[in-house]
């Protein structure tokens, strides 16, 4: 069994949105760096922040992970619905982020498994790869690297509508050992 409570350090939020996971982390403690391609999303996250009181532990950049992954070393790098319609090679950003690990850091990853309702994307024919196939693709070397959890979790989440409906998350947790 994984301690996911972790001691606060560096995180690293890639494609962040309007970076409600790098808020909760930076409340808890945690010094922030979350990149977007949307000069919208860091902007919002940026007042966002320092209307919170967070100001000094979020840096919000733009940052296009199709052309290159920001520097810099982490304890912690979250990759949460880093889907996109755009080209965008998710495995190279991904082997980044796991070399770009502290030894004893983590990533995340969460991805959708299933199509929400409210989702803009209905394509009856879309396959979502299993945690385990996206860990795969990453291609770590073993004895570096170390996958402490792979699962499918089914819960009941709320649309931006306010509809309700269950729903899966892939989740990926990556161990940096060495
Ligand atoms: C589905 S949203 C997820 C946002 C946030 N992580 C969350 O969980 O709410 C995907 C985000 O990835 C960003 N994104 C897409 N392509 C990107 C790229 N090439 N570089 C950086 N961010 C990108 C989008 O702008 C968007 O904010």
């Amino acid at each position: 069994m994984t301690d996911l409570s972790l001691a606060p350090g560096d995180a690293l939020d890639l494609g962040c949105g309007e970076g409600g996971d790098g808020l909760w982390l930076a409340g808890r403690g945690w010094h922030v760096t979350a990149v977007d391609i949307s000069a919208v999303a860091v902007e919002r996250l940026t007042a966002l922040a320092r209307s919170h009181g967070l100001g000094d532990r979020v840096v919000a950049v733009r940052h296009d992970l199709h052309i290159s992954f920001p520097s810099g070393v982490f304890d912690l790098i979250c990759a949460h619905y880093l889907h996109t319609p755009f080209g965008l090679d998710r495995s190279t950003v991904l082997r980044s982020a796991a070399h770009a690990l502290r030894p004893g850091g983590r990533l995340l990853v969460v991805d959708h498994g299933s199509t929400a309702p409210w989702s803009w994307n209905q394509d009856a024919g879309i396959r979502y790869p299993s945690p385990r196939e996206v860990a795969a693709g990453i291609d770590l070397t073993p004895g570096t690297w170390t996958v402490e959890r792979s699962d499918a979790l089914r819960g009941i989440a709320t649309g931006p509508d306010g509809r309700t409906a269950e729903v899966t998350d892939h989740v990926l947790l990556i161990r940096r050992t060495a």
